[in-house]
């Protein structure tokens, strides 16, 4: 247990030894998710491939293909370029000429594909045919290294009770036509036990998947009654004793269901989950809140700020903000009514730490372009960085 001596002490050596900073390569797996739509984003928000850092990610996932209707054809996002920014596909892979061990992969899904398209596919022979052939194709021609696998999820949101069994399929099909080749593939998974009895034959997905990214975020948000951090590593001071949703109990779930440890990757959330209170008197987790947060200025979207956005008002507005960190598990703060639940460079730093001490094989981020990637707020991707730290801290 000697990993857990030395928490809370990251801040000091990030400080008092420059050199943990943004340079330092991981001794596990980093999955980084790219949302390609970045590069619409307004002004410090725009991302383009020259922002993503080839050092401190091993895995970039470029998202999302979708699928074109129940047939089995894929849709690749449309290439643009913005302000001098790029997603150009072709831009992507060159990034491996600059770490010549970086992967990269194209992720198709994600939660508004959903299951409508997904599910008639992968239950008709001829079409998961067709579907793995033009997978294929696209990873090879375009010079990719693998496909990630994000349908939010089989046996759920429309689809059928079958799907569970046929995604085994479909992965299995995909592994055997990308073996020759040794492209990877790989799957983002939801993490409750619920879930893996739906949508999971955990057993079988472990044999044939060469990763598989744990979501542990979106723990909580609006759809709940009362405020609460996007993805606490232990159970919340105001959970129910019997509630479960924290990001240790879904790593021992995936273990408990016979997944690799591994081939687990801890996946870390690069944005918190916002939620516009109900009153200034309850400001903590469990607080009653009467909708969501308002958006951010980059990402637009109510409930959701990228990590940039929240630092970056917190250091403009300091005197606004009340910030409460509950050490190595959580932060969550608020400005007025104006409520957020986050992680921060200490807790990602415990996480990482955490995924180490477990034995998984490293760390996954939804999303690169929201952690700070442009050092508005200090250094450059502060909670990348501190993920990395916190994997190779620990021996
Ligand atoms: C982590 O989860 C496991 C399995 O649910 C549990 O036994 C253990 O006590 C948890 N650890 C902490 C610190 O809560």
């Amino acid at each position: 247990m000697k990993c857990f001596l030395f928490f809370g002490v990251y801040l000091f050596l990030s400080l008092a030894w420059p050199s943990l900073g943004a340079s330092a390569r991981s001794d596990g797996v980093v999955f980084c998710y790219y949302g390609e739509w970045a590069n619409e984003r307004a002004s410090a928000g725009r991302f383009g491939v020259s922002d993503l850092p080839t050092n401190l990610c091993t895995h970039i996932v470029y998202s999302f293909l979708l699928l074109d209707g129940p047939t089995g054809n894929i849709i690749a996002p449309k290439p643009t370029s913005n302000e001098g920014k790029t997603n150009y596909v072709a831009d992507l892979i060159a990034l491996k000429e600059i770490n010549a061990d970086l992967k990269i992969l194209a992720a198709i899904g994600g939660w508004s594909e959903g299951s409508d398209n997904f599910s008639p596919v992968v239950n008709d022979d001829a079409l998961r045919a067709n579907f793995v052939k033009n997978l294929y194709e696209y990873i090879d021609s375009n010079g990719f290294d693998g496909l990630d696998l994000d349908w939010e999820y089989p046996s759920q949101r429309g689809g059928l009770e079958t799907d569970k069994e046929k995604f085994v399929s479909l992965v299995k099909e995909l592994k055997e036509a990308f073996t020759p080749k040794g492209y990877l593939v790989t799957s983002a998974v939801a993490v409750t036990q619920a879930h893996i009895d739906l949508s999971y034959d955990v057993t079988a997905l472990n044999e044939h998947l060469d990763y598989i990214n744990l979501m542990t975020y979106d723990l909580h948000g609006t759809w709940d009654t009362e405020t609460g951090a996007n993805a606490p590593l232990y159970p919340q001071e105001t959970d129910a004793p019997t509630l479960n949703l924290n990001v240790n109990n879904s790593v021992h779930v995936w273990i408990n269901n016979g997944a690799s440890p591994s081939k687990l990757l801890l996946g870390l959330a690069n944005y918190g989950k916002s939620f516009t209170l109900t009153s200034l008197e309850n400001t903590g987790t469990g607080a009653p809140f009467d909708g969501a947060g308002a958006p951010g200025p980059y990402t637009g979207a109510a409930g959701t700020l990228a990590y940039y956005e929240i630092c970056e008002d917190q250091q403009n507005n300091p005197s606004e903000w009340s910030v409460t960190e509950v050490e190595g598990n959580y932060v969550y703060a608020n400005k007025d009514l104006q409520w957020v639940g986050y992680d921060n460079p200490n807790t990602i730093y415990a996480k990482a730490r955490y995924a180490k001490e477990m034995g998984l094989g490293g760390i996954m981020y939804w999303a690169v372009d929201l952690d700070d990637f442009s050092g508005l707020c200090g250094s450059k991707y502060p909670l990348i960085s501190a993920g990395v730290n916190g994997y190779n801290s620990c021996h």
